[in-house]
């Protein structure tokens, strides 16, 4: 290769802050999605609708250098006796979070190598109990855990499947990896009454809003088990827009309150490391609308900017995943319901007027270049702090791929 890889991540980063000027990235999807790229090996169907079933997918769709070990269908049946939680931690042992690809297991440097897995990223994982040992022995490459059940068969690798150097690489091995501390039966998570937590703390009037609307409740409560992160006003802040709220139409209510719960988990580790666009369950119930809103990080401080009102996330009022409930500074206005707030620009309005006041009768000849003024910088300033959050964002997401 003749390029120097400075060279080529300046070039990456180009491309990103140039598509990225027209496509805000998503703080939820990468590159690769998982789910897609197994889709058309039939053989893998149960293992890539596992992936889904326990939520791995969004997981692995999130992370960048990555390798994932898939059994074909006939090799699933191991996990049939687990409960959903259990197969999780079983399945994200199979998610080693560094890039093995076929080439790189073929010169496996001393033979052998340890990897951390998802089940390690996770937390859920006791001990050592998260990592994989990769060892080359007369030719055959098999994944083993310290706590595997001594009597198992050693699970080999078979072939790759798809990979994309250095970003994802998707394996085929013979069998599930044993490991006694991921097959623990794992407690079925403790349901959630999402009123009755909303009200403990924080968000009690918020909480009385989503009561009193049955179509919003039910949503919520369906999404909740399946990934969920709920962005709750405080009291004053539900307060304060009480006024504008019981003048919205119906629709509208339901609209602003779903804009508040963005279908997929997000740990506030994870918000905190991501910039981004997320969507929301007013896009998925109000067709053809945006509905979204940029996610951003102000230092330790996670802002969400819907361009009508920047709010921050305060506290954390539960964090179970797959539900995680933060309180936020402020009603979050959708631009889809009110008036955008342009960023202040150079020459703003009231200083404008100001000055037509004092200059008096020279008024007319300062205004139109007061104009042209104002329309030169705006434009430039408003693009400008486009690029800047793109280029922002392509060096976060640049800062992943290292
Ligand atoms: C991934 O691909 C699947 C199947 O094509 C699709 O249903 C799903 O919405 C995709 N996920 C994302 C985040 O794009
Ligand atoms: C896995 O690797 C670690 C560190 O290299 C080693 O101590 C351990 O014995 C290995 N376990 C197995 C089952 O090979
Ligand atoms: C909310 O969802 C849970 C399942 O997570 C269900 O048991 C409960 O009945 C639902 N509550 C209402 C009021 O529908
Ligand atoms: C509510 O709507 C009325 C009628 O359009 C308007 O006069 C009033 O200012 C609105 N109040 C708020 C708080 O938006």
């Amino acid at each position: 290769m003749a390029r120097s890889r400075p060279a080529i991540l300046l070039s990456l980063a180009v491309a990103a802050v140039a598509i990225m000027a027209f496509a805000p990235a998503q703080v939820s999807a990468t590159k690769y999605n998982i789910t897609k790229l197994l889709e058309p090996y039939k053989q893998y169907s149960k293992f890539n609708e596992m992936l889904s079933k326990t939520r791995l997918a969004s997981d692995i769709n999130r992370r960048q250098t990555i390798t994932v070990l898939a059994v074909d269908n006939a090799a699933m049946s191991a996990l049939d006796h687990y409960s959903l939680q259990t197969i999780r931690h079983i399945l994200s042992l199979h998610v080693l979070v560094d890039y093995y690809g076929d080439k790189k297991l073929k010169k496996l440097a001393h033979g052998s190598t340890t990897s951390s897995s998802m089940y390690q990223a996770t937390g859920s994982a006791s001990g050592m109990s998260g990592y994989v040992n990769i060892t080359r022995k007369d030719g055959k490459v098999s994944f083993t855990t310290d706590d595997a059940d001594a009597t198992a068969k050693p699970t080999r690798y078979v072939k790759s499947i798809k990979e994309y150097p250095y970003d994802i690489a998707v394996l085929e091995v013979s069998s599930i990896i044993s490991s006694a501390d991921a097959e623990a039966p794992v407690p079925p998570p403790a349901p959630v009454d999402l009123i009755d937590l909303l009200s403990k703390k924080y968000c009690k009037s918020f909480a009385s809003l989503i009561s009193a609307n049955a179509d919003v409740f039910q949503t919520l409560n369906e999404t909740k088990d399946n990934g969920l992160t709920l962005f709750c006003p405080i009291d004053s802040a539900v307060a304060a827009f009480m006024a504008t709220y019981k003048n919205l139409t119906a629709k509208a209510k339901t609209a602003i309150l779903l804009y508040h719960g963005v279908p997929d988990y997000f740990s506030l580790q994870l918000l905190k490391s991501n910039n981004g666009v997320v969507t929301t369950l007013a896009t998925a119930s109000e067709t053809k609308e945006d509905y979204s809103y940029d996610v951003q990080n102000k230092g330790e401080t996670v802002t969400l900017e819907t361009r009508v009102v920047t709010s921050s996330v305060t506290a954390t009022v539960g964090d179970m995943e797959p539900l995680a409930v933060y309180a936020v500074s402020k009603f979050l206005k959708p631009k889809e319901l009110f008036k955008v707030v342009e960023a202040p620009a150079p020459s703003p309005e009231p200083s404008k007027r100001k000055g037509k006041a004092a200059d008096g009768g020279d008024d007319s000849s300062d205004d139109s270049g007061d104009d042209t003024a104002d329309k030169g910088d705006a434009a430039p300033a408003a693009m400008l702090a486009r690029w800047v959050t793109a280029a922002t964002t392509a060096v976060a997401a640049l800062a992943l791929l290292s």
